[in-house]
């Protein structure tokens, strides 16, 4: 059992999926922290993004899972908030690197790129992995905001 609340968004793309992770990480004993959307209606993927990103910031959870069809999409998006490190990832070694080389907070995901039991493999990875620091610090501080160029 963890006290930590992880935040789940996607859009139509990745309603399937998230509800899969969100049933899984319920069983493990995780807070979850739903933000939609609701159905398969067809929704912004940047608005979840924004969603995601207002949680994290608000302290409402610790880290998060976003979903798009692809993933690609509501990375970009994610990633335009300078205290997000949204990290796009197919399977549990991206998963690995992005805990142990990025720090990455959001784990990406596509909800139509991606079968559902390495999917669930990822976010494990994902929420047991720790930041190995050191040199990586170094290059993850060089992420926040560099400016226009
Ligand atoms: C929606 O059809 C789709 O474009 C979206 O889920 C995502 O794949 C965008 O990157």
């Amino acid at each position: 059992m963890t006290a930590e609340t992880i935040a789940l968004a996607s859009d139509h793309g990745g309603v399937e999926l998230r509800t899969q992770i969100r049933n899984d990480l319920e069983q493990k004993g995780y807070r979850v922290l739903d933000l939609g959307t609701e159905g398969p209606d067809s929704v912004d993927y940047p608005d979840f993004a924004t969603a995601m990103a207002a949680a994290l910031k608000e302290g409402r959870a610790q880290r998060g899972i976003l979903l798009c069809g692809t993933g690609i999409g509501i990375s970009i998006a994610a990633n335009r908030f300078s205290h997000v490190r949204a990290a796009l990832v197919h399977d549990a070694f991206g998963a690995r690197m992005a805990r142990q080389h990025n720090d990455a907070n959001v784990l990406v995901m596509g909800g139509r790129t991606i079968g559902p039991e390495v999917a669930k493999d990822c976010v494990n990875v994902f929420l047991e992995t720790a930041f190995e620091g050191g040199r990586h610090a170094r290059r993850v501080s060089k992420l926040a905001d560099r400016g226009e160029r």
